[in-house]
């Protein structure tokens, strides 16, 4: 469970966030608004890479101000870009490099490794330069280089902007499939439309709060109204 509780956010006199408070117990919430309207700032409050400067985050009981580093090991992040997040030169060494804390022997991390590429459909392209993988099987990598450490949440940004709309579906799928909870920012209408709460952020508030269909609904109102 994710709890905002009056959270405010500036950067230098600019305000993102305001006064945002939110109770997320549903398994999947979409985040939907405008171009800078906050929503990346919040997704990064959810792990403490953004600091609100005012009110608190608490995911799981944990104070993500003071127990920042405990929170971490809890919340797996995926950013827009996903070569931000591949730090070695193939998917299999990715991979088995998230599991380098997990306690594993070298025959049990390349069991492990093998499976979650298989799971993510890298199998075939384990040992091939991750820098020369698609757009959509890097996006699929970051992925699985952070499942495989099992979070109990997961926070997505814009998880599915460089796919195509096969692999669109296939992220979406697998992320309908985990067993955390999982926070997605997308601009994504075929996305939202179908998840059970979606949070729309307008100017750094949250401007509406439903299910998706009411959530895009809101989102495509705001977008046509600033259009005129
Ligand atoms: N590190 C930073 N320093 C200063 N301003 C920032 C910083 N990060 C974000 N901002 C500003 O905060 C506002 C909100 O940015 P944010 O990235 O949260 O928007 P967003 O809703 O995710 O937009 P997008 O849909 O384009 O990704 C923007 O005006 C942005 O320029
Ligand atoms: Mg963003």
């Amino acid at each position: 469970m994710i709890t905002f509780d009056g959270v405010g956010h500036r950067f230098g006199d600019r305000t993102v966030l305001r006064g945002i408070d939110l109770d997320l117990r549903e398994r999947f919430v979409g985040v939907v608004g405008a171009n800078g309207s906050g929503k990346s700032t919040l997704a990064r409050c959810v792990n403490g890479l953004v600091r609100p400067t005012s009110g608190r985050v608490v995911v799981d009981g944990l104070d993500v101000g003071r127990q920042t580093a405990r929170v971490r090991r809890r919340v797996g992040f995926v950013f827009p870009d996903p070569a931000a997040q591949i730090v070695m030169p193939t998917p299999a060494e990715d991979v088995a490099f998230s599991l380098r804390r997990a306690g594993l022997s070298r025959s049990q991390t390349t069991a492990r490794v093998e499976e979650t590429l298989e799971r993510f459909g890298l199998a075939g392209h384990a040992d091939h330069p991750a820098g020369l993988l698609s757009s959509g099987q890097r996006q699929l990598l970051a992925l699985a280089s952070i499942l495989v450490t099992e979070p109990d949440v997961l926070v997505c940004d814009e998880p599915t902007t460089l796919l195509d709309l096969r692999h669109t579906r296939r992220v979406a799928a697998l992320l309908h499939g985990l067993p955390q909870q999982v926070l997605m920012v997308t601009h994504d209408l075929e996305l939202l439309g179908g998840l059970e709460r979606v949070i729309v952020v307008d100017e750094g508030r949250v401007v509406a709060d439903g299910d998706g269909p009411a959530g895009v609904a809101t989102y495509r109102a705001l977008m046509e109204a600033d259009a005129c």
